[in-house]
């Protein structure tokens, strides 16, 4: 029986990337995926396909709605879904083959099979064959998958998850959305964009609720604009299918009926973690009544050299919180100390105009009692967002009333996926607001509402506004 150093259980970003770092200590490593494709939800059913979707949709609206605008003329732009979803495909298994070459560029020993513990050093692969393997330190990061309401059928035909949504071989009529969180309104943009009918319940005040409200409104401004319909404040009672007709029936807060007949109905309500088949109780663990195992501050469970990390543990099921996990762990195991600051992982949805947030927003800060101010700027009032024509959204910065110390940073805009980052660079240095207005940002790029958020901040004095 082979033994290794460490074993890593599910090949998702957590577990690809701590086997990575785990060998690049000089830990004899190995990784057990129970799919053929290694890369787990991210690359195969998450981040990667729906960003392949979101870009072509993005680029398909533009053309019908946008280039008449920039004086370019192109007829009349057909979206050929299936061309698109050939396209996601081939960006998947592009992306899924690199994560197979750096398997073997660092030497690990990659399992396909089911993974479960036979007791806390050894774990069984039920793949082609049967294999058995022992680990001095064991790494469980088997991810999450789609939740669900206990009187919802997912037929994953009609009644979907996210995974079917992004393999739609039609563009539907009449797409109804459960849950107004990050995938129901990405994927929920993909297909207004390309022409259906987009409808979002959502149970909530609000849409993507792990963010202020002003930016959550900021954001539906922008969908209706697509075409996009919310109802808010909706509880769904029922899910029907007849034949190719779905109906969802649903109470809004005055207790009036809504019911919504569509061909297509996605439900994405939150995601669970998942241990199925792991046989956590041959190592001595259970699971939590999340389902998640419970981790203490270095990511160990109760049985010391078991860890876990990325969506099975607590916290925020994001694809570069597993990845910091990884890292943490593979490096906690060889002795050392690292540190993972969780105010400072950045959220972010790509939509259009993106959504991108870190640290604490104002409404968590005020529950806290913080003594706080905030500074915003409309993204209209750039130059470069007119150049474009992206004139939506909001940059916010909120600061420690006394220090000035930026406490965290809400954006709703063009690129606000990739201008966070400097949010976040500023955060881990404890940037003052002060110090990010008196920094010069190139002109002209959207990157400017940030120092403009940060001038209105810090006295009121917004140059452009
Ligand atoms: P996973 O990626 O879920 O990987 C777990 C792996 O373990 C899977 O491959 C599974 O097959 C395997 N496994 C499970 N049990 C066993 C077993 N017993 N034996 C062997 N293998 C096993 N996050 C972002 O940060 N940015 C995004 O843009 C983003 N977009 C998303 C879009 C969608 C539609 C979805 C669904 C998710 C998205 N996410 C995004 C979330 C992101 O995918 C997850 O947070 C991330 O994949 C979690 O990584 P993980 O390693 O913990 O688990
Ligand atoms: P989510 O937690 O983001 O949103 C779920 C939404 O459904 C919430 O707004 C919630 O209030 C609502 N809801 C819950 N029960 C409901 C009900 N009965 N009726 C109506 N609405 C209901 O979950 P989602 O969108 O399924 O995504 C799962 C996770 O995947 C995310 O939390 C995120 O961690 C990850 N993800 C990340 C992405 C990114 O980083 N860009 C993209 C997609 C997914």
């Amino acid at each position: 029986m082979t033994e290794y150093d460490v074993v890593v259980i599910g090949s998702g970003p957590g577990g690809y990337v701590c086997a990575i770092r785990a060998a690049q200590l000089g830990m004899k490593t190995a990784l057990i995926e129970k799919y053929n494709s290694l890369g787990g939800t991210c690359l195969n059913v998450g981040c990667i396909p729906s960003k392949a979707l979101l870009d072509s949709s993005h680029h398909f609206h533009s053309a019908v709605h946008e280039f008449a605008d920039h004086g370019i003329e192109v007829g009349d732009p057909k979206a050929d879904l299936k061309k698109m979803i050939d396209r996601k495909r081939k960006v998947v298994s592009q992306t899924v083959d690199g994560i197979k070459y750096l398997m073997d560029k660092n030497k690990i020993d990659v399992y396909h099979g089911l993974g479960s513990f036979k007791d806390a050093h050894t774990v069984e692969i039920d793949g082609e064959k049967k294999e058995t393997i022992k680990g001095k330190k064991i790494v469980i990061a088997t991810g999450s998958k789609p939740a669900s309401l206990p009187f919802i059928e997912l037929d994953k035909e009609r009644i979907i998850t996210s995974t079917e949504a992004l393999e739609l071989q039609e563009i539907p009529k009449h797409m109804i959305v459960i849950g107004g969180g990050v995938i129901g309104v990405e994927l929920g943009s993909v297909y207004a964009r390309l022409g259906a009918k987009v409808s979002v319940v959502e149970y909530l005040d609000r849409i993507v609720p792990s963010f202020d409200k002003e930016i959550g409104k900021e954001l539906m401004k922008s969908m209706k604009k697509i075409g996009v319909k919310f109802h808010v404040s909706t509880k769904v009672t029922a899910v029907e299918r007849d034949g190719d007709n779905v109906t969802v029936v649903a109470e809004d807060k005055k207790g009036n009926e809504v019911k919504l007949d569509g061909d297509i109905c996605l439900v994405s309500i939150g995601r669970r973690a998942y241990t199925d088949g792991l046989n956590l109780e041959a190592a001595g663990l259970s699971t939590n009544d999340k389902g998640q195992v419970e981790v203490n501050d270095n990511l160990q469970s109760k049985v010391d050299h078991i860890y876990a990390i990325g969506d099975v543990v607590r916290g925020a099921m994001l694809a570069h919180k597993a990845e910091e996990e990884g890292v943490f762990v593979a490096e906690h195991m060889n002795g050392e100390h690292p540190h993972i600051d969780y105010n400072l992982v950045p959220n972010v949805v790509y939509t259009w105009p993106e959504v991108a947030s870190v640290g604490k927003g104002e409404e968590a800060l005020k529950e806290e009692g913080r003594d706080i101010k905030t500074g915003s700027f409309p993204m209209r009032a750039l130059g470069r967002s007119r150049a474009s024509g992206d004139t939506d959204g909001v940059v916010k910065v909120i600061a420690d009333a006394k220090t000035d110390e930026i406490l965290g940073v809400q954006m709703v805009g063009a690129r606000a996926a990739d201008m966070i980052a400097e949010a976040v660079v500023a955060m881990e240095y404890r940037a003052s607001a002060e110090d990010i207005a008196r920094m010069s940002h190139a002109h002209p790029t959207y990157t400017e509402a940030m120092k403009e958020a940060a001038l209105a901040a810090t006295g009121n004095r917004a140059l452009h506004m």
